[in-house]
């Protein structure tokens, strides 16, 4: 026990700083240009954030929302910024069959794709959840079910580019909060579906990363909105965390977390996860799965 409360502390200090600090690739713009970046939900919000910043770096890009309106004054204002293309195709992702065409689409329109933003919501209230199952199959088809056909459709070029996949989550995907239960099972729904292909991919030896965006409050419309008379919270700037996404992304971490909060980082960090993920791969025999 002595020996437990001595070490197991500075143990775990050590194990922290290394998971923080071992990222040793900076972030340079110049890698995004030319590359050919899907973004979804880029009417407004992050997403659009995210597409501006992409084109003042000199990418392709090629959004999407179901607002046409929205999606066209973000097309020119990216040309104006200086993509190297942009476009917009608007739908919604309740439909699975859109969301596949969507994106070869989009491989067309651009000639390949190296990036996948995803990043859209279906709209969500804070309430207390009484009853609405209609709801937790909406969120749960929008904001997951949408993102598992999105990458699919995406990933033979993605292979092709060796390229990386961003799922724009959220701290509700890690922790439980109230008032949110539709919102948060299918941010969690999107850890356990992309955590898991993650290790796939690693042992199988394709080449696309796959990034989990942990993002805490973030000042856009749609989250001041919700939060109104509910939360006594300000949000964090969107266009800082838009280009953290992206810099996490192009990086290809793991994950990446945006906050106001330097505890959340610390916090969320979850060494014991990392743990007993890494003990339990060590039990596997991948030989069937691999084709050489
Ligand atoms: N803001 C925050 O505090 C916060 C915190 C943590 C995580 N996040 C995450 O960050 C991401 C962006 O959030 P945000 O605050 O920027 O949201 P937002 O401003 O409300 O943007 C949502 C986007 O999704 C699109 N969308 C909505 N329903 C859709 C549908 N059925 N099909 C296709 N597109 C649809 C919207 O455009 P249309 O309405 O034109 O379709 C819009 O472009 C989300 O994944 C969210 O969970 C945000
Ligand atoms: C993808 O990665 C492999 C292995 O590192 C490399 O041989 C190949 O040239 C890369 N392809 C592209 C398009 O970058
Ligand atoms: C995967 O692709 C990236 C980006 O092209 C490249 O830097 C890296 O070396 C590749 N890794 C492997 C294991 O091929």
């Amino acid at each position: 026990m002595a020996f437990m409360k001595k070490y197991l502390l500075p143990i775990l200090v050590l194990f922290l700083a290394y998971y923080y600090y071992s990222e040793n690739e900076e972030f340079r713009p110049e890698m995004l240009r030319g590359k050919k970046v899907i973004v979804t939900g880029a009417s407004k919000g992050i997403g659009r954030e995210i597409a501006y910043h992409l084109a003042k770096m000199g990418a392709h890009v090629v959004v999407t929302a179901r607002s046409k309106e929205s999606l066209q004054k973000v097309v020119s204002h990216c040309l104006e910024l200086g993509a190297a293309s942009a476009h917009y195709i608007a739908g919604t992702m309740e439909d699975t069959t859109f969301a596949e065409q969507f994106v070869a689409k989009a491989g067309k329109l651009m000639g390949g794709l190296d990036m996948l933003i995803l990043n859209h919501i279906a709209q969500t209230s804070m309430s207390p959840f009484i009853n609405d199952i209609s709801e937790v199959r909406k969120s749960m088809e929008v904001n997951f079910f949408s993102y598992v056909v999105l990458s699919i459709a995406a990933l033979p070029m993605l292979k092709q580019s060796n390229g990386s996949i961003a799922v724009v989550s959220s701290m509700a995907g890690k922790i439980a909060n109230p008032l949110i239960a539709s919102y948060s099972a299918s941010k969690f729904a999107l850890d356990g579906f992309f955590s898991s292909i993650r290790k796939e991919y690693s042992v199988t030896n394709v080449n696309v990363s796959i990034t989990l965006c942990i993002l805490g409050l973030i000042n856009t419309d749609t989250a001041k909105e919700a939060i109104s008379g509910i939360l006594e919270a300000e949000g964090a700037p969107k266009e800082e965390c838009a280009l953290e996404i992206i810099k996490g992304t192009a990086l290809r971490q793991d994950q990446m977390f945006y906050d106001k909060s330097l505890l959340t980082y610390f916090l969320l960090g979850n060494p014991g996860r990392r743990i007993l993920e890494f003990l339990t791969m060590r039990n596997y025999n991948f030989d069937k799965f691999i084709n050489n």
